[in-house]
């Protein structure tokens, strides 16, 4: 009985999928006015070719910080700089995926998954941020592509998560200058040259968002520095110029057919109730609050508010810049976890109202990671409307955990289990009515090293014991397996 209405049902959501197959952005548009079509159904199956993955990144996992040649990077200096990380750990040693890739791709593998999106760090590539190439570290990559594809996993290669080359920052300030963009450019199209026979996707920058602000403006991130608004907002701009021209330097370099899109931890607006002036209300919010960088690169220009806002402080640019900037992508990769921003209409500028959280707010087991599985629905649907994007993918979605083991040796993470089954429904929701989103990147494949949090705070579907390295998996590894079999979310 279940199974037939679920089947009816989805023909019905199926049906306006199909007018959203022309036009995504007005089939979730239409949506907003009839509320009723909006029915989460976790027996759904997802789409045929929808890609289900799992993620990680290279100084989070690799560890041999010290092999192959490979330069530093300004993880390595901060995490070594006493008090900067929590519990005094370092990534010198984090999963020793750089020796143990293979068991890693067994696991990723055991999984069922399609997709794995991993990082390359730069440093391995070119120690000294540019000029002499380390060919002995591309290599590294070369292996694991290799040992993916043989056995069937479709590589996701993110350029950029966060380990600058500490030569870059040493020379040229790093992200201050837009000399680093270019020697961005640079590296990606040595990648791009070497990898793109086999890597047909990358990622280029990963969360914008937080690597500019925590790192340069607040000091919690490495390289650790607190500068004022006029140079963030210029340092914002020369990482948004450093992807618009690896966008371009990987089609010069890599093979036809390589698609290219940043991953962004877009700044996540969900209407505190969905009427219809709510959900205008969010959808300005959401273009307003990521105008320094998803605006730029998709509209190719800062919006009049954002340019208002910042006044004096305003980023300095040139109209070439501009079009580098917002040379088309294939797609556009979301980080999602917490609902970030709870807005309401507003008749006053900018449009919206922002929303206190009550201190009573869920969250998981990192404060940060407040409970709002909407916000996988309203984040990608409110970014395809404004920026008619045609191909999103959750580049990350996921949560900490305590993770420990029972006295039987499993773990059983119930609260992950509940998270990913709530965020899987409402991201159902989504793509049942049309909105684009083409594939799901769990993160992550295995705990690791959190940045600040050290190894605190748990992420994996695999449980990392950091001393002996056994990988165990955790009860959620069973339940991401389930849905990746079948397509649809069990109950
Ligand atoms: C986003 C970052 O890209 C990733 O490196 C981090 O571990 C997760 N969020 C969890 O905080």
């Amino acid at each position: 009985m279940a199974a037939d209405f679920s089947r009816r049902d989805f023909a019905k959501l199926a049906g306006l999928a199909a007018v959203g197959a022309t036009a995504g952005a007005k089939a979730a548009d239409k949506a907003a006015v009839d509320e009723t079509l909006i029915v989460p159904d976790r027996h759904a199956p997802f789409p045929k070719n929808f890609l289900w993955g799992t993620a990680t990144s290279s100084y989070q996992i690799e560890g041999a910080v010290d092999e192959d040649g490979r330069g530093k990077s300004i993880w390595d200096t901060f995490s070594h700089t006493p008090g900067k990380i929590e519990d005094g750990t370092t990534g010198d040693r984090a999963n020793e995926h750089y020796h143990r890739y293979k068991d890693d791709v067994a696991l990723i593998k055991a999984l069922g998954v399609k997709a794995y999106r991993f990082s390359i760090a730069w440093p391995r590539v070119f120690p000294e941020g540019s000029g002499q190439p380390n060919p002995k570290g591309l290599d590294f990559y070369n292996r694991l592509v290799d040992e993916l594809l043989a056995n069937g996993i479709e590589p996701y290669a993110t350029l950029y998560h966060w380990d600058l080359p500490q030569a870059l920052q040493d020379r040229l300030g790093g992200w201050q200058s837009s000399d680093t963009s270019k020697a961005f450019a640079d590296y990606a199209a040595y990648v791009a040259q070497r990898l793109t026979d086999r890597v047909k996707n990358i990622f280029t920058v990963n969360e914008v968002g937080r690597f500019v602000n925590f790192g340069y403006g607040w000091g919690i991130d490495a390289p650790g520095l607190r500068l004022p608004a006029a140079q963030l907002n210029q340092i914002r701009h020369h990482v948004a110029l450093a992807h618009g021209l690896a966008v371009q330097a990987i089609r010069a370099s890599g093979r036809a057919g390589t698609r290219v899109g940043a991953a962004e931890n877009i700044a996540a607006c969900v209407p505190a109730i969905a009427t219809p002036e709510n959900i205008r209300a969010a959808e300005i919010a959401t273009r307003e609050l990521n105008a320094g960088f998803l605006g730029v690169v998709l509209e190719g220009k800062y919006t009049d508010g954002f340019l208002a806002y910042a006044g004096a402080d305003a980023p300095k640019f040139t109209p070439e810049e501009l079009k580098i900037i917002s040379t088309p992508n294939d797609f556009v990769g979301l980080n999602i976890y917490a609902p970030q921003y709870y807005v309401t209409a507003s008749d006053r500028a900018p449009g919206f109202h922002v929303l206190p959280f009550p201190s009573s707010f869920p969250h998981m087991n990192s404060e940060w990671l407040r409970v709002g599985p909407e916000v996988i629905y309203w984040a990608p649907r409110l970014a395809a409307k404004i920026w008619n994007i045609d191909n999103i993918y959750i580049s990350e979605n996921g949560t900490s955990s305590e993770d420990k083991l029972a006295a039987d040796g499993e773990v059983y993470d119930l609260d992950r289990i509940m998270f990913l089954r709530n965020y899987l429904t409402q991201m159902q929701r989504a793509v049942a009515e049309g909105v684009p989103i083409r594939g799901y990147f769990l993160w992550s494949l295995m705990d690791n090293f959190e940045w600040i949090f050290g190894y605190g705070k748990r992420f994996g579907l695999y449980r990392v014991d950091f001393e002996t390295q056994a990988r165990v998996p955790k009860l959620s590894a069973a339940f991401y397996r389930d849905v990746v079999a079948r397509n649809a979310i069990g109950m």
